[in-house]
């Protein structure tokens, strides 16, 4: 009997990875963890409650408040919510207060320390796509299929910038553009586990593919490999 894979999904901010991975997970029937959401719940911890007298996030205080975070997915209708001690935070980690300062928490050694356990423990069972920045590299160095997305710059930010408009939040191209870049420059250079293609990943550019198109080409190696 096949069974159930392990796909590893990273690559650039804004390149459809995670509803990509949902469409993915929903035509193979296994999980799908978008591991940029934990970086996400662990960011809006730290606004809300780890900030300096400057409003600025102080990474010694986030560092030891760490151990009361409790971060957990759970099923609702089929789709995986985001819980931060016990609040549904799945709006509030998508504003762009967050987006501007994820990249500094996820920079942080501890928190990525705190989160690797976290990641592995889902992947245990097999049966799931996980997608984020080191997950092919570092998290998941031994899945069935690692793919790395890529897309343009502008057709990145066109698509952020979309989807920002349709969550109310009001926010002009430019800023978009800027936040996409620097997050991507912080992400690549970091010290511990930067975003980078693994060797055996197959990269895909999908500027000129739709979210559909891109799942398809996926769905086509997975499928074509019998586990
Ligand atoms: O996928 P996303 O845009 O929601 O991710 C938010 C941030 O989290 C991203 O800028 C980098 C960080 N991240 C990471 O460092 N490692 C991961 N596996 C996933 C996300």
């Amino acid at each position: 009997m096949n069974r159930k894979p392990v796909i590893a999904i990273d690559g650039y901010s804004s390149t459809g990875k995670s509803s990509i991975s949902k469409k993915i997970a929903r035509e193979l029937g296994i999980v799908h963890l978008d591991t940029g959401a934990l970086y996400r719940g662990i960011t809006l911890f730290a606004i809300k409650n780890c900030t300096d007298s400057n409003g600025k996030i102080s990474s010694e205080k986030l560092v030891s408040q760490l151990k009361d975070i409790n971060l957990e997915f759970r099923n609702e209708g089929g789709e995986l919510v985001l819980y931060l001690n016990g609040e549904n935070v799945s709006a509030e980690i998508r504003t762009v207060s967050v987006a501007d300062q994820v990249s500094f928490v996820a920079k942080q050694p501890e928190v990525r320390e705190f989160l690797l356990q976290k990641q592995r423990d889902m992947a245990r069972e097999g049966g799931i796509i996980m997608d984020g920045r080191d997950i092919g590299t570092v998290v998941l160095p031994d899945a069935d299929f690692k793919f790395f997305l890529t897309a343009s710059i502008d057709e990145r930010t066109r698509r952020r910038h979309t989807e920002l408009l349709s969550m109310n939040q009001s926010t002009d191209f430019e800023s978009v553009k800027e936040n996409l870049i620097v997050r991507d420059k912080t992400d690549s250079e970091r010290e511990i586990s930067p975003l980078r293609q693994a060797e055996d990943a197959i990269l895909i550019d999908n500027t000129n593919l739709s979210k559909d198109e891109t799942a398809q080409k996926i769905l086509e190696v997975v499928r074509g490999k019998k586990l």
